[in-house]
């Protein structure tokens, strides 16, 4: 039997009807129906102020980028669900990577991104299904060390994609849903297997 992972989801947009969260919530569903521990960082209760570097030096990191630090640490891999703003990453998305990416002054902790695998899906009302900007989060998340595995999925005319049940009503899609979600896993795994236990 495969060894169950520990999987952190992350949605680029905290909107009450959002079709991201809607797609990260499917992801992290089929993960633990194969019985992965799934675990979503919700933006909404946990807010982020606007990254400020005279905050930062005055008051260190916020107790939310600390907890969200640790908890992209703690995970054997990060699923990122995220909308394209402008055809680039979300401002929500951007932010959250930049107060992680910052040493903690207090903690002594560094970014936790190095090494660690990354899967992007995406959705959008739009025929492209936020694609373009995956390709920005890829680059902000290369810059960080991490592994973004190269399986992405992106979901177009969001609002029509999802059946009653949430799954995706295009076959197609929802295979390439299907390869992303297995190569993620795959990798995950395999990093696991080679790298010894730190505590
Ligand atoms: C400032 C802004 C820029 C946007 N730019 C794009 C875009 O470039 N491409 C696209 O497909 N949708 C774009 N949209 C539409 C979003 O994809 C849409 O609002 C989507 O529902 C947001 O994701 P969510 O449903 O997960 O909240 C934009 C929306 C906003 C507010």
């Amino acid at each position: 039997m495969n060894t169950p992972l520990h999987i952190l989801g992350l949605s680029g947009s905290a909107r009450t009807e959002s079709h991201n969260l809607r797609l990260l919530r499917l992801v992290m569903g089929r993960l633990a129906d194969q019985g992965h521990t799934v675990e979503q960082f919700d933006f909404r209760a946990n807010p982020l102020p606007m990254y400020d570097g005279d905050d930062e030096a005055g008051t260190g990191l916020p107790e939310n980028a600390r907890l969200l630090k640790a908890k992209v640490k703690a995970a054997d891999g990060v699923i990122i669900a995220s909308p394209e703003y402008n055809a680039a990453i979300s401002p929500l998305l951007k932010n959250a990577i930049d107060w992680t990416s910052r040493f903690d002054e207090q903690t002594k902790e560094g970014s936790p991104w190095g090494g660690k695998v990354v899967a992007l899906v995406s959705a959008s009302p739009g025929p492209m299904g936020g694609l373009r900007g995956l390709y920005v989060v890829r680059q902000v998340l290369h810059n960080l060390d991490a592994m973004v595995i190269p399986e992405q999925t992106s979901v177009g005319l969001a609002f029509e994609a999802f059946d009653e049940q949430g799954g995706l009503k295009d076959e197609r899609t929802s295979g390439f849903l299907d390869a992303t979600l297995s190569r993620f896993l795959e990798v995950a795994r395999a990093l696991r297997a080679a790298t010894p236990a730190s505590v």
